[in-house]
């Protein structure tokens, strides 16, 4: 492994591929062992443009532009940070020898469809889930409902993120609204939804896990402490490190997640969801990239999930140990305009222990995530707290702002 100097003929080149909060902190890594990187997305401006070498903004499921892009940068790896991509291309990208793909071509292909990440879960490694059945249709649907997967059970489109298009079905009168929900929701024209039924879990963990090259040239597995998170509506709200757990927990979770991300291949970290109830454990879905929830690991780890992101997809060695337990605390955008401002930064980063990320994002959605507040303290459920009281402190305000006061 060799890294030149940026913007000269020796420049080692990332490109990535969706620039929104995760993928700046990704960049920023990056930028710190003097990697060029290349910023793309597809609106301007987006959070890991701003801390870019170069940015683009084009349609990232147009293969065509996508094809086109590549050709003119030549990045020597190609770092997607969303599912929405044309991966077909990225697999013909990666075939040619045009560019390394993180982590390969086919995890991308696989996890951005539910149904390839299912089947390779439940079908090909055997790891538990909740039981399942796609459908294309809304009598489909019914039937497959009616055939054994019964209430309550959620409805979601194949191919989307986000808890978009996604529903709970408490009885038979919900299924034609999922059905609707699902089709104004999902990515693609192709109507496919997967239904599942509801796993009865204590609590949800994201097991982050590391594949990076180690001593011996060869790519080990490494595991982060568990990350307890709360949804709402599909979207985390607040997440912490370590989350308690039994040891027979602990160890299920981590089988599932090496057994996963082996098949998946390549260097990187991912995202394994998991469900966890007592000492079984189920697993969900898996991002071939940081998640969101890990987060709490600018505060908890000595290298970020981001940070061992950047090392291993780069072929160099990680750590994932802690520095302490800690949370964090998603800053929504509450108002819906362009070019907010925040207040209360400051009261929020003086709580002990505190730290802030605000994304830059050049608009505000009332549930847009436009930052996160980070706390660390001698326990988790202590740092929740905290990390609660410092993103409350934090307010979205319109307009423009002048100076520091
Ligand atoms: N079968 C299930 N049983 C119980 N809870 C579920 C089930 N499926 C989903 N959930 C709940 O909904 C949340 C979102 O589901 P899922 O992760 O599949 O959606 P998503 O759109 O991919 O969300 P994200 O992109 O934020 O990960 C889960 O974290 C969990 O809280
Ligand atoms: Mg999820």
């Amino acid at each position: 492994m060799r890294i030149g100097t940026p913007l000269s003929p020796s420049a080692f080149r990332v490109m990535l591929l969706g620039s929104g909060e995760l993928g700046k902190e990704v960049v920023i890594e990056l930028q710190r062992l003097g990697v060029e990187v290349i910023a793309v997305d597809r609106y301007e401006n987006a959070p890991a443009q701003q801390v870019a070498h170069r940015a683009h903004v084009i349609a990232m499921t147009d293969a065509k532009a996508l094809r086109a892009l590549v050709e003119k940068e030549r990045p020597h790896l190609i770092v997607p940070e969303i599912e929405a991509i044309a991966t077909d291309e990225l697999a013909r990208i990666e075939a040619d020898g045009l560019a390394e793909v993180i982590p390969t071509a086919r995890a991308t292909q696989l996890t951005m469809n539910r149904e390839g990440i299912r089947r390779l879960a439940a079908e090909e490694l055997g790891l538990k889930t909740s039981p399942y059945a796609f459908a294309s249709t809304a009598a489909e649907l019914k039937e497959a409902i009616e055939a054994g997967i019964g209430f309550p059970c959620f409805v979601k489109p194949v191919m989307s993120s986000s808890g978009k298009g996604q529903s709970l079905l408490k009885g038979p009168d919900d299924i034609q609204p999922a059905w609707d929900y699902a089709m104004a929701g999902g990515r693609v024209e192709a109507p496919r939804v997967i239904v599942e039924g509801l796993v009865d879990f204590d609590y949800e963990i994201t097991q982050l896990t590391v594949r990076a090259k180690g001593a011996s040239g060869e790519v080990e597995t490494h595991f982060c402490e568990a990350v307890g998170h709360r949804q709402v509506k599909g979207d985390y709200v607040e997440s912490w490190q370590p989350q308690q757990m039994s040891e027979k927990a602990l160890l299920a979770s981590r089988d599932i997640a090496g057994k996963v991300t082996a098949a998946l291949g390549g260097r990187g970290i991912f995202g394994v969801e998991l469900f966890v109830k007592g000492d079984e454990v189920w697993f969900s879905e898996v991002s071939p990239r940081p998640h969101d929830t890990g987060l709490v690991t600018l505060i908890t780890q000595y290298q970020s999930e981001f940070a061992l992101h950047a090392r291993a997809i780069l072929g160099l060695p990680v750590t994932v140990d802690m520095i302490s337990s800690g949370a964090s605390a998603v800053i929504y955008g509450g108002l819906e305009e362009k070019g907010i401002a925040f207040e209360g930064v400051d009261k929020a980063l003086s709580l002990p222990g505190t730290d802030i990320r605000l994304f830059g994002k050049p608009e505000s959605f009332e549930r847009r995530r436009m930052g996160v507040a980070l706390a660390r303290a001698a326990d988790a459920e202590e740092a929740r707290k905290i990390a609660k009281q410092a993103a409350d402190a934090v307010k979205p305000v319109s307009g423009p702002v002048s100076g520091t006061k």
